[in-house]
């Protein structure tokens, strides 16, 4: 059945996706691995289509954590090459779509090339005023934090232990600037965070869905939003009655 948008649906300012799953989806079809991660970049860029439409003003995916430098290097080769082409094909579209890419992660250990694609998609977006959408890459968690404490220190802002608070650190993070995000989806049926934005998830519900990612689609994130919106969000304090 075709899942609809209810009226009166709040929709979440800010999604995050652990695109899980493309490895089982494609190994399942007797495909490689490769063939997965293939179809899970067509899913992300219509997804992100969806996201805009439905009134998603952030879009955050997990592409490449920095742990997956441990697979085969075929697979670590194709996952990079699959960003690379995005990197160098879709400022058309993120032009049309009035889409603001930014990269998330450490990108000093990515290849030269990939970071000039990077560097050139997120100047020639930097000024559009739609969506925007985040991809992780060589990112961790905890390595962002480590990064953040590093640029507050390279910035000066630790001198003075007393002025250092949530909000200094918050500004020295890869997302500074974007709000937390509200909803969590992970696909593929596990239900762990895996390292993903552990300091902004702090407060964002999740939603956990048995499909693997190359099968997303936007029936199942209208069932997602559906779901937030049966939360109760409290921020660790009460609700009023
Ligand atoms: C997890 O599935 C998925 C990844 C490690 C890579 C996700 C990357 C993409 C969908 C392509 C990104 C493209 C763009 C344009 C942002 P898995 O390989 O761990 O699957 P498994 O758990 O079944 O083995």
């Amino acid at each position: 059945m075709k899942e609809e948008i209810r009226e009166g649906l709040k929709i979440p300012a800010h999604i995050a996706i652990i695109m899980d799953g493309n490895g089982r989806w494609a190994k399942k079809r007797g495909m490689p691995r490769t063939f997965g991660h293939t179809q899970g970049a067509k899913v992300v860029e219509q997804i992100l289509e969806d996201a805009d439409h439905m009134g998603v003003k952030y879009l955050t995916v997990y592409a490449f954590s920095t742990e997956n430098w441990s697979r085969p290097q075929t697979e670590v080769k194709a996952l990079m090459n699959l960003l690379r082409r995005y990197m160098k094909t879709s400022l058309a579209k993120c032009a049309k779509n009035n889409v603001r890419v930014r990269v998330i992660g450490d990108k000093s250990m990515l290849d030269k090339d990939l970071r000039e694609s990077i560097a050139d998609l997120e100047r020639d977006t930097a000024s559009n005023t739609g969506i925007g959408f985040q991809i992780a890459i060589n990112y961790g968690g905890r390595d962002e934090i480590v990064r953040a404490v590093r640029r507050a220190a390279a910035r000066g802002l630790l001198e003075d232990p007393e002025k250092i608070d949530e909000s200094v650190l918050d500004d020295c993070l890869d997302t500074a600037g974007i709000p937390d995000p509200d909803l969590l989806i992970r696909t593929c049926g596990e239900q762990r965070i895996s390292n993903f934005l552990l300091w902004q998830l702090a407060y964002s519900e999740m939603y956990f869905t048995p499909k693997a990612w190359p099968e997303f689609d936007r029936d199942e994130l209208v069932r997602a939003i559906d779901a937030y919106n049966h939360r109760e969000r409290r921020y660790g304090g009460l609700m009023d009655k």
